[in-house]
């Protein structure tokens, strides 16, 4: 696992914005080859967002030949609901990028038969050969996407019903009102995460720093379904100076020794 400390949110951000370019135009992705990247939502990735919306009206990407995947999407809510995953993605990024609104792909949360709509959104993943770069946030409580703790971190896309911590966290977003928050999502599952060629996940802010120290130094466990990033060939944590704070200061030190030597172009 590859550990990226920034100093503050905007560099967090700035720093995995410059990454999925990289990507992406090292690809060079064409109609019949395009590249598959796996989204999620939340308050986290809107500054990258925003970095890849002005990148790409600067010109220095395009989204014409990318694919996108989302994580998961609320049960019950319609896609015009200001609080959708749908709404935000078109809100917050899709809206300002050039990419075919076919290309996007999010589960249905209006789905009268869910497990079928979560079996489908498996095989169309497994139909564009797999995600290229799955990027994801975590919650408080280690969860990744919707799978909150005690997830099987071999899990795939499912209907899942969220933890009160999470309604709690949400509940921001729905005028503080614990009631207006829904109480199930379809997400992917950790294993639909982890079966990414590469996977990419953003953390900032000290109410995630213990979540970060479980991942990067904790036990590979359900209980924090982060962790299972551990058995992931080819992962990176971008996070912010606050988001480090629980790490043990040899961890701190090895992976700022490491991340200068890679920018010395002396590591990976
Ligand atoms: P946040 O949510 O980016 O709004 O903190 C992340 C998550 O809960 O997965």
């Amino acid at each position: 696992m590859r550990l990226v400390i920034e100093q503050d949110y905007a560099a967090m951000s700035t720093w995995a914005a410059e990454h999925v370019i990289k990507r992406i135009n090292k690809f060079a992705p064409t109609a019949d080859r395009p590249f598959v990247i796996g989204l999620p939502t939340g308050s986290t990735p809107i500054g990258m967002y925003q970095e890849l919306a002005k990148a790409c009206q600067a010109g220095r990407v395009s989204f014409k030949n990318v694919i996108t995947v989302n994580m998961d999407e609320y049960v019950g809510l319609e896609p015009s609901h200001p609080e959708s995953y749908h709404y935000f993605m078109k809100s917050n990024f899709f809206d300002h990028i050039d990419i075919d609104p076919k290309n996007t792909h999010l589960l249905n949360g209006l789905a009268k038969d869910t497990t079928a709509e979560c079996q489908a959104y498996e095989e169309m993943i497994q139909s564009l050969g797999g995600i290229d770069l799955f990027i994801g946030g975590i919650g408080s409580d280690g969860h990744i996407a919707f799978n909150e703790p005690g997830s099987s971190l071999a899990s795939r896309t499912r209907e899942v019903r969220l933890m009160p911590e999470t309604i709690r966290d949400n509940s921001r977003f729905f005028e503080n009102d614990l009631s207006k928050v829904p109480t199930r999502a379809l997400t992917v599952g950790v294993g639909t995460v982890t079966d990414a060629r590469e996977v990419m996940i953003l953390i900032s802010g000290s109410n995630k720093a213990r979540a970060l120290c479980k991942a990067v130094e904790g036990h590979i466990t359900q209980m924090c379904p982060i962790s299972a990033l551990q058995l992931h060939s080819d992962s990176i944590i971008v996070c912010d100076d606050d988001a480090a704070v629980e790490l043990q200061v040899k961890t701190f030190r090895f992976y700022k020794q490491e991340e200068k030597l890679a920018r010395e172009g002396l590591a990976y």
